[in-house]
C-alpha cells in the first residue's frame, strides 16, 4: 500500500488515513524537518513574565539554537543567538539571571543586553575596517509576540505571527481571560524531561483524548474516588464523561474544545479542591461573569482545551495551565520543557490549588506524564518493526459530513497536524 517514500495516505473517498511509520524513525526525515519545519515556522521562545525586569534573561535552546531571551536596559524584549561573534563561544552560560552585559570568557568580548558589542579587549590591534557596530549578537530573522508569548522564526519571509496564529488567538484569549487584567504569568521553575520517542508522538499525545480512559485509568479512578463523575457519556463516539470537539484552526494549528469534568481552578469546583475552596471559586466565577458576561465566562470556566500551535507548542488549559514545548534530540528522542502559568492577580490559596492540580496531573511525578512517557516509549520500541509493518491507522472519525461535529476522541485534529506536516515536507 502506498508508494516508496510516501508519508501519508489520505484517501477521502475510501475514508482511509494512514501514516508511514518511517517518519517517526528516519534520520533523513529528521534532517528535512530541521530545514522545512523548524527553520520555516514560528517557534515558541518564552513568555515575557519570565523576564519581568530590565536585564532579566533566560537561556535556552529553541529550534536547536542556543538563544538568550532577555529584556534589555530599555525594557525591550529581545532574542539573541547565544554565540560570540568572535569565534562562536556561548556568551551567557547561566540558565537565568539579571545582567547588564554578556561576557565571553574565551577572549573577553562583552555585549550589552541589547546585543550590541560593547567591549573588545585590545581593540587597538584591529585595523580601521573592524567596526564594533558590525558585530552585535545575531538574532533570529523574526521575533514577534502575542499576549507576551514570544516566538522566533529563522525565515524572514514568513507571514506575521498574528496571521500564523489566526483563529488560534481566540483560544489563547480564553486562557488569558482567566486573569482580571488579561495577563498570565509563567510561574517560576520548569519541568524538564527526556522521552525516548519521536517528537511528533508528543504532538499527537497532547491532544489525543482517545487514550485517556486506558492510559490514564489510574488517574481517572483517583478522580472517581474523590467524587468526580468519570463514566463515559452515552452519546455515540464519546469515550469521556462530557462532550468535546476537535477544531482545525488552520496552518497546522488545532485544539480540543471540551466541556470540563475534571475541575478548573478558574472557576469550576470539584470535591478534590475541598469544601473550603468553594467560596473562593464562586467569587472567581462571579468576577468572570461581571467582566466577560455569562456566555464568555462559561467558555473560560466550564470548558477546557489542549491547543497545539504548529509545530511544537502545546498549551494545555485544563485543571491547570501548562505551556509545553519539545524538540527532537534525534529521531527516537526528545527533550520536553513545561511551565505552569496562572493569572497575575491570583491569591495564594488559588495559586496553591492550581499548582497542586498541575503537579497532580502533569510532570514527571504526576498521574499523567509518566504514563504518557511510558506509552510513547512503547510506541517507539514497537516502531523497530516499521519496515515489516509500515502503516499506522489514523482514520477514526474520518468521512463525516461538513455539519457533523469532529469529536475530541476522534483523530481529525491529529490528521490536521499530519496534513500540514506533509504539505511542508513534500515537494510540490
Ligand atoms: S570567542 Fe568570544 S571572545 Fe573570542
Ligand atoms: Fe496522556
Amino acid at each position: 500500500m502506498g508508494g516508496e517514500g510516501q508519508y501519508i495516505i489520505d484517501d477521502r473517498e475510501r475514508k482511509v488515513f494512514m501514516l508511514n511509520r518511517e517518519v517517526l524513525v528516519s534520520e533523513d526525515v529528521l534532517r528535512l524537518e530541521m530545514q522545512r519545519i523548524f527553520s520555516k515556522c514560528w517557534i515558541y521562545v518564552g513568555h515575557g513574565s519570565e523576564i519581568a525586569k530590565p536585564g532579566d534573561f533566560v537561556t535556552r535552546r529553541v529550534a536547536g539554537r542556543p538563544v538568550i531571551f532577555c529584556r534589555d536596559a530599555k525594557g525591550v524584549v529581545q532574542c539573541h543567538f547565544n554565540t560570540c561573534r568572535h569565534r562562536g563561544a556561548t556568551v551567557c552560560n547561566e540558565r537565568q539571571g539579571n545582567a547588564r552585559r554578556f561576557f565571553c570568557i574565551y577572549h573577553g568580548w562583552s555585549y550589552g543586553n541589547d546585543g550590541s558589542l560593547a567591549r573588545v579587549p585590545g581593540d587597538d590591534a584591529y585595523n580601521e575596517c573592524f567596526q564594533k557596530s558590525d558585530f552585535a549578537l545575531k538574532r533570529p530573522a523574526r521575533f514577534e509576540s502575542y499576549r507576551d508569548l514570544w516566538f522566533m522564526c529563522l525565515d524572514p519571509g514568513i507571514m506575521s505571527l498574528d496571521d500564523y496564529l489566526g483563529p488560534a488567538k481566540d483560544y489563547i484569549d480564553l486562557v488569558f481571560e482567566q486573569s482580571p487584567s488579561g495577563t498570565m504569568e509563567v510561574i517560576a521553575g520548569s519541568q524538564e524531561y527526556d522521552v525516548h520517542a519521536n517528537w511528533k508522538l508528543m504532538v499527537e499525545n497532547s491532544v489525543d483524548d482517545y487514550h485517556l480512559p486506558t492510559t490514564h485509568s489510574t488517574w481517572l479512578n483517583f478522580m472517581r474516588n474523590s467524587g468526580v463523575v468519570i463514566e463515559p457519556s452515552k452519546e455515540a463516539g464519546l469515550v469521556l464523561p462530557t462532550k468535546g470537539y476537535a477544531i482545525d484552526l488552520g496552518r497546522g494549528n488545532f485544539t480540543t474544545d471540551n466541556v470540563n469534568f475534571r475541575g478548573r481552578p478558574v472557576a469550576r469546583w470539584i470535591p478534590l479542591y475541598g469544601a473550603e475552596a468553594k467560596e473562593e471559586i464562586e467569587t472567581l466565577r462571579a468576577e468572570l461573569v461581571t467582566r466577560l458576561g455569562e456566555a464568555r465566562a462559561a467558555r473560560v470556566a466550564d470548558t477546557n482545551r489542549n491547543l497545539v500551535i504548529f509545530p511544537n507548542l502545546v498549551i494545555n488549559d485544563g485543571s491547570a495551565v501548562t505551556i509545553r514545548t519539545f524538540f527532537p534530540e534525534g529521531t527516537g528522542r526528545m527533550h520536553v520543557t513545561a511551565w505552569a502559568a496562572g493569572p497575575m492577580e491570583e491569591t495564594e490559596s488559588a495559586r496553591a490549588r492550581r499548582l497542586d492540580a498541575f503537579l497532580t496531573f502533569y510532570g514527571p511525578g504526576g498521574f499523567a506524564t509518566p504514563d504518557d512517557v511510558e506509552v510513547l516509549e512503547l510506541v517507539q520500541q514497537g516502531l523497530a518493526n516499521w519496515q515489516d509493518d509500515p502503516w499506522s491507522e489514523m482514520s477514526r472519525g474520518l468521512g463525516k459530513s461538513e455539519d457533523e461535529p469532529q469529536l475530541n476522541s476522534d483523530e481529525h485534529h491529529l490528521r490536521t497536524f499530519w496534513r500540514r506536516w506533509n504539505e511542508l515536507m513534500v515537494d510540490k
